[in-house]
């Protein structure tokens, strides 16, 4: 993969950093991103050292804020100017409801709005490439019910995160339907459980008010259960979509933990949820690039 350009959202730790790592591995340029530079450039560090592959970036962003990823993507464009595969890994869990600068709600912005808007501004970048892949990262529950009256969390927070995966597929699913795929595809990888920082710092609050109980023994047997080689394995599914030659050209497929498909969850392939999900996505990312035109059907 030595003349492929990756760009890995939220990879300066947990799954984001083992998937870079497995791509540096095989040779890829891979480009990190996270909110923090020292951050962010220990890890490219950490990585080149590791993996002997000296061409491993470090750029930063937080995916919350829409001004970042117009930045990134700039960045990227003008730096590569061609980008092989975008890996929509970072996501975020809040235990309350807030609003980012651009008064979006916060776990909406980072899980949902961010791999649209950033897969939208890169796709010039993207294109470029020829023939390019996009990676977007789901999670929690991919099955069950996407509420539409409650997709910023405005009436029921707790659990919110499995919404905005539901939601993510869905939106994934519109988008991979309205790009042809002959240039360039999207997919979706589910990575299964790794303990990282996201459930390291999980709060009771997060939870249903009749599973907060649980929680203790929750902390006490997800470093067992899922510390290790759980994190690595968590990466397998997203650096099989970017790098597999015998993925080439698969497009709108959803795949297991060990990068195999499986069928979409129904609430995805719903058009109902997708035409309502894609309408929010537009309406709330302005103008979908610094130029001003629209860059996806
Ligand atoms: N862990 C699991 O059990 C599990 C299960 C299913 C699905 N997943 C999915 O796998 C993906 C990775 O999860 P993970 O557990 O590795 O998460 P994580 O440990 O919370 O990820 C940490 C990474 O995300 C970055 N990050 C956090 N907030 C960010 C923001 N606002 N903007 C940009 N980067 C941000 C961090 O960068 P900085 O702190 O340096 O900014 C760091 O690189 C997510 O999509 C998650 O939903 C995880």
């Amino acid at each position: 993969m030595g003349d492929r350009t990756i760009v890995i959202t939220g990879s300066t730790g947990g799954i984001g950093k083992e998937t870079a790592r497995g791509l540096a591995r095989l040779g890829a340029r891979v480009v990190l991103v996270g909110r923090d530079p020292h951050r962010a450039a220990a890890a490219a560090d950490e990585l080149r050292r590791h993996t002997g592959n000296d061409a491993v970036d470090a750029l930063t962003a937080d995916v919350t804020r829409q001004a970042d990823l117009r930045r990134l993507a700039d960045e990227v464009g003008a730096r590569y100017g061609r980008l092989d595969v975008l890996v929509n890994n970072a996501a975020i869990v809040r235990d309350r409801r807030e609003l980012t600068e651009d008064g979006v709600e916060a776990m909406f912005a980072a899980n949902v709005l961010a791999p649209f808007l950033l897969t939208h501004l890169l796709l010039p970048t993207l294109r470029a490439a020829g023939r390019a892949r996009v990676v977007n990262v789901t999670g929690a529950v991919p099955r069950g019910r996407i509420d539409l009256d409650n997709l910023q969390g405005e009436r029921r927070y707790p659990w919110f995160i499995n919404q905005t995966k539901r939601a993510l597929m869905a939106m994934s699913y519109e988008f991979a339907t309205r790009l042809p795929g002959d240039e360039v595809t999207i997919n979706v990888a589910y990575p299964g459980h790794a303990y990282t920082d996201m459930n390291r710092n999980l709060s009771a609050a997060t939870f249903p008010a009749p599973a907060r109980p649980l929680v203790p023994l929750l902390r006490l047997v997800l470093p067992i259960a899922y510390g290790g080689r759980a994190i690595e394995k968590a990466s397998r599914s997203s650096v099989r979509l970017a790098s597999d030659p015998a993925l080439s050209g698969v497009h709108r497929t959803y795949v297991d933990t060990n990068g195999r498909p499986t069928p979409w969850p129904r609430c995805a392939v719903d058009a109902r949820n997708r035409e309502v999900i894609w309408a929010l996505c537009e309406r709330l990312s302005g103008p979908l690039s610094t130029n001003g035109t629209f860059v996806c059907p």
